[in-house]
């Protein structure tokens, strides 16, 4: 299956209860080529309104770090999250609707191959990177597993409830552009 062709098929999903509620399935955004792969934890409002993840002003904020870092998302990253569809009241994401979605995410890094994926949030990190990660003790480290780097960070939404976290948070993506630059050959 090559991209289009997963998101077609993923545009359509009925794997879980969430395909009731939902206005769109929200696929991911940016390019398909990309080095680097950010993983939030579900779409909220907005995201559902528009198809898109971290739209509204979580993703200006996500945004303003990827720019000071010289990441696009038209450019050289893809943003995705660990559910396709929104939980209803923002709700944290079911166990049976992560385990639901989650082949989704594992066919987009089969064929991205990302060589950096960060996880924006307790919820994907503790998915992704390890099921007791703690963002606030962890956050900025690279974990590898199996030749790709894992780095967890302050997820959006709760950077604007606690703004004391932004400079930390900046610092994270600071580390990754060095990151980047010494491990990825067509990121800048
Ligand atoms: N928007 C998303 O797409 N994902 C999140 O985790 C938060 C906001």
């Amino acid at each position: 299956m090559n991209w289009e062709e997963l998101k077609e098929e993923c545009l359509h999903c009925e794997r879980c209860g969430l395909c009731t509620t939902r206005t769109n399935v929200v696929f991911g955004d940016g390019v398909p080529t990309a080095e680097v792969l950010l993983v939030g934890e579900g779409p909220g409002q907005h995201e559902d309104e528009q198809g898109l993840p971290f739209v509204g002003r979580s993703g200006a904020l996500l945004d303003s770090y990827l720019h000071a870092i010289d990441l696009d998302r038209k450019k050289n990253v893809f943003i995705a999250n660990i559910v396709k569809c929104r939980p209803p009241k923002n709700r944290d994401p079911l166990p049976e609707e992560r385990a639901a979605c989650l082949p989704w995410l594992r066919e987009q890094f089969r064929l991205l191959r990302p060589k950096i994926v960060v996880c924006l949030g307790r919820i994907a990190a503790q998915q992704i990177i390890r099921s007791d990660y703690s963002v606030t003790k962890e956050h900025g480290q690279f974990v590898e597993k199996d030749g790709v780097l894992f780095m967890g960070t302050f997820h959006p939404p709760a950077l604007l409830r606690n703004p004391n976290n932004k400079p930390v948070a900046f610092e994270d993506f600071a580390a990754l552009r060095e990151k980047i630059r010494e491990i990825c050959t067509s990121t800048y």
